[in-house]
């Protein structure tokens, strides 16, 4: 028999069976041919929050959590972040090879002249209520450039998959900027084509009356820095809500839209507000070890820490760490960043993050950054948006092209009551409200 196979006994019949193992894995469906008779439906395999279970075979992101390693198509995440620009990596993430120059100057260019947005998207933001927080707006103006863009549903035409990869790419941050903007109820700033693509995010966030905005390089870089970070981060659960709307073949706009909403949750990319929220509560160095307390007595979660893939080291941190150096050498320290450190120390110390292996992730620093550069918390999960859309759209073209994808469907076991005789309104009584 081959060495790569599983066998397994089925104690219910006493047959075995024969699975091949590759890659590391076994084929889920296999399982379904393991049956008590011919009437069953055949084993299926349970993995709530799919904690053991890959769904797709990628060539994009790897990740080895137990070694701390991240890297984008083979390339090291520490790298591309010394080395490229945010735009480079795109182009990396989407196509599989790093550009050449005059590839990045057609792909820059091309990403340039896609940032406006059409009027009547403009206009449909300005209907927010005015306290609006930056992700729903987000998620609903993407969803709304499907109304702009009817074409887009064409997801297997490869010439229009790529231009709606352009105008997300180049629309994100208009649409970002454009959400702060509305929320500090300042006029909205048109791009500038002369900027780079992060300058030209922070033109459109801070221009106030002068003619030109001039972006300080330092921040430009970093900010550039912390996209390439954000990428992409493989089968994330905004990734697969991007996966799964994309396999019902919705345009990438809607299935973009769903991957931000995904991401917003507090687990997710809505972390790195949360941990700004955090260390507000904290308040001072002093008040660390009582916080610790409230979160090891299970009262609190420490935000920023923890990951389903990472159990040593989260790299992108230690890079943000170093970027957050960079940073306060132009804004000067944030005082939140020693609040953080001694959090940092006493929970790597402590026996309750030791043995869940709970390190910092990428969210435990990058908003102290964003707040020293001068974004408001709210604005944090935006800046994780952008260049995730990135990685969203390259796990989108890759499922599309992938035959073994197919409309994502997981199976349930059924836990409620069946066949119940139907009862007339004037004869039921219920025991208990309906919650
Ligand atoms: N603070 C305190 N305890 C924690 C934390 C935390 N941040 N994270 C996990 N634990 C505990 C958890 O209570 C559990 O303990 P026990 O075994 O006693 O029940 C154990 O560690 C294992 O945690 P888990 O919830 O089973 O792990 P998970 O893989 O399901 O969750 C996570 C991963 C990232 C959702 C979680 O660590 C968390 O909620 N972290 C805080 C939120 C956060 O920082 N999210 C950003 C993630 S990284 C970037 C991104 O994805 O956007």
């Amino acid at each position: 028999m081959a060495s790569d196979t599983l066998t397994v006994t089925d104690n219910r019949t006493g047959k075995t069976y024969t699975m091949p193992i590759e890659d590391g894995t076994v084929r889920a469906m296999d399982f379904r041919k393991i049956r008590t008779s011919d009437e069953d439906f055949g084993l299926m395999t349970y993995d709530p929050a799919f904690m053991n279970t890959a769904s797709c075979r990628s060539s994009i992101t790897y990740i080895d959590g137990d070694r701390g390693i991240l890297e984008y198509r083979g390339y090291p995440i520490e790298v591309l972040a010394e080395h490229c620009t945010y735009l480079e990596v795109a182009y990396l993430l989407l196509f599989g090879e790093l550009p050449t120059a005059p590839q990045l100057k057609d792909w820059v260019n091309e990403i340039t002249h896609h940032t406006m947005l059409h009027e009547t998207t403009r206009k449909f933001m300005e209907g927010y209520r005015y306290d609006a927080h930056p992700m729903p707006m987000l998620v609903s103006a993407v969803a709304a450039l499907s109304t702009v863009y009817p074409n887009a549903i064409k997801v297997h035409d490869p010439a229009s998959r790529l231009r709606q990869i352009k105008r997300l790419i180049a629309k994100m941050p208009t649409m970002a900027a454009m959400t702060y903007r509305h929320s500090v109820g300042f006029p909205y700033v048109y791009p500038d084509n002369d900027l780079s693509y992060t300058e030209n995010f922070m033109n459109m966030l801070w221009r106030m009356v002068e003619p030109k905005y001039a972006a300080n390089p330092v921040l430009a870089r970093a900010l550039d820095i912390l996209f390439i970070l954000h990428a992409d981060h493989e089968q994330n659960c905004s990734t697969n809500a991007m996966r799964s709307v994309g396999s019902s073949l919705a345009d990438p706009y809607l299935s973009v839209a769903a991957a931000i909403s995904a991401l917003s949750g507090p687990l997710h990319g809505g972390a790195n507000e949360q941990v700004l929220k955090m260390l507000d509560e904290i308040g001072s160095k002093e008040n660390v070890p009582a916080y610790i307390k409230k979160v090891k007595d299970g009262h609190e979660k420490l935000m920023g820490f923890g990951h389903r893939v990472y159990k040593n080291f989260d790299p992108r941190a230690k890079i943000i760490k170093w970027t957050a150096d960079q940073v306060f050498e132009v804004t000067g320290r944030n005082p939140k960043i020693d609040i953080a450190l001694e959090l940092e120390r006493i929970a790597l110390e402590d026996e309750y993050f030791i043995s869940r292996k709970l390190y910092p992730n990428v969210d435990f620093y990058s908003g102290i950054i964003y707040q020293a550069m001068g974004f408001q918390p709210s604005m944090f999960t935006a800046l994780f948006a952008i260049p995730r859309t990135a990685g969203w759209l390259a796990q989108w073209q890759e499922l599309i092209q992938d035959a073994e994808q197919k409309i994502a469907r997981p199976r349930q076991i059924y836990t409620g009551q069946r066949q119940r005789k139907f009862v007339p309104m004037e004869e039921r009584q219920h025991a208990a409200a309906v919650k």
